[in-house]
């Protein structure tokens, strides 16, 4: 069932958080439902704008759409991941999205206020939530890298500021992560102190991390060891904070290099194994297990596994 994303945040804030499982391809949608149906897990699968133009506006909505109803257990809302103005207009007119991300964190604070709260209006005006951003990442974000000196982390006062003037339903905050497989480049490490001050400027406001994947080291050694050269000091956020970042308020954890380790190690393994193969749907399977038991084993992470019974009572569904 397709719910309201910012419903399915305001469940899980403070306990638990909801895994957000960025997809581009039917493989990764079909992986993503079958591994939350299996940790009896509430899931957020995203599309990003890249994504959107790689599959064609549409496409993979629909796919997502038509896939939920082969997991009629499932609770998951759709989301929209770094949105322009323009993009999240389109997937709130759509109707086949639980929430929208406006990205307007390379604005100042007043211009990006004034984009956000826009885009609340007509989304709100549609049932649909909105995320907003202030900070910024470092790392790869959409089609564009952003340099460590242009990354800033997220200040409590303004993040107060922020969500009352726009509106927003839920805030992704810049505490340290960066997006892909290096995680903390200018911090060192994450920054909780000041993950729980902008918590307690903000109390009930569901926070969402952005760059959370794990990146596990087994994944990155065995893409090396069967051809590939992903970085060998590549990190991520260590598997055992994401339950302390749940208790500090972050309610949604976007996942999306984990994903995209999965499936350059089924890839490479598979290829070298089975150098006759044409069938691009026999790898595919593989896949499609492989990342269902990934996401299965975040969601139990964060603390969202076995939840789905709950979250249905909660919901009267
Ligand atoms: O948020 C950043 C995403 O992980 C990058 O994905 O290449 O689909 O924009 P993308
Ligand atoms: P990762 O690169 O850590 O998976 O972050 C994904 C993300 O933030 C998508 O919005
Ligand atoms: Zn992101």
């Amino acid at each position: 069932m397709h719910v309201n994303t910012a419903v399915l945040l305001q469940l899980a804030y403070g306990e638990y958080a909801v895994g957000a499982f960025s997809v581009n391809s039917i493989e990764q949608i079909l992986g993503a439902m079958r591994g939350a149906t299996e940790a009896a897990a509430p899931l957020i699968i995203q599309v990003s704008h890249q994504a959107r133009r790689y599959a064609m506006p549409g496409v993979l909505e629909a796919a997502v759409h038509a896939a939920a109803r082969h997991f009629p257990e499932l609770v998951f809302a759709l989301h929209l991941d770094h949105g322009d103005e323009a993009a999240c207009y389109e997937g709130i007119d759509s109707g086949l999205y639980g929430s929208v991300m406006i990205d307007a964190s390379a604005q100042p604070l007043a211009e990006n206020i004034a984009i956000t709260r826009r885009v609340v209006e007509r989304a709100h005006a549609r049932g649909v939530a909105v995320e907003a951003e202030l900070g910024r990442l470092g790392g790869k974000e959409d089609d564009l890298v952003v340099a460590e000196d242009a990354a800033w982390l997220t200040d409590p006062d303004a993040a107060a500021e922020f969500v009352a003037r726009s509106g927003c339903d839920a805030l992704a905050v810049a505490v340290g992560t960066r997006h892909g497989i290096h995680k903390f480049a200018a911090s060192g490490q994450l920054d909780l102190e000041r993950l729980a001050a902008i918590r307690a400027r903000l109390p009930g406001v569901p926070l969402v991390l952005h760059g959370a994947s794990s990146v596990p080291a087994a994944e990155v050694a065995r893409i090396n060891a069967a051809g590939g050269a992903v970085a060998a000091d590549a990190h991520g956020v260590p598997e055992a904070l994401y339950p302390e970042l749940a208790r500090r308020g972050v309610a949604k954890i976007n996942i999306d290099t984990d994903g995209r380790l999965v499936w350059a190690r089924v890839l490479r393994e598979y290829l070298r194994d089975h150098p006759a193969t044409l069938d691009l749907r026999e790898p595919g399977r593989v896949f499609m297990a492989a990342y269902a038991e990934r996401v299965a084993q975040l969601c139990r992470c964060f603390g969202a596994a076995g939840r789905l019974a709950e979250v249905r009572r909660r919901l009267g569904v």
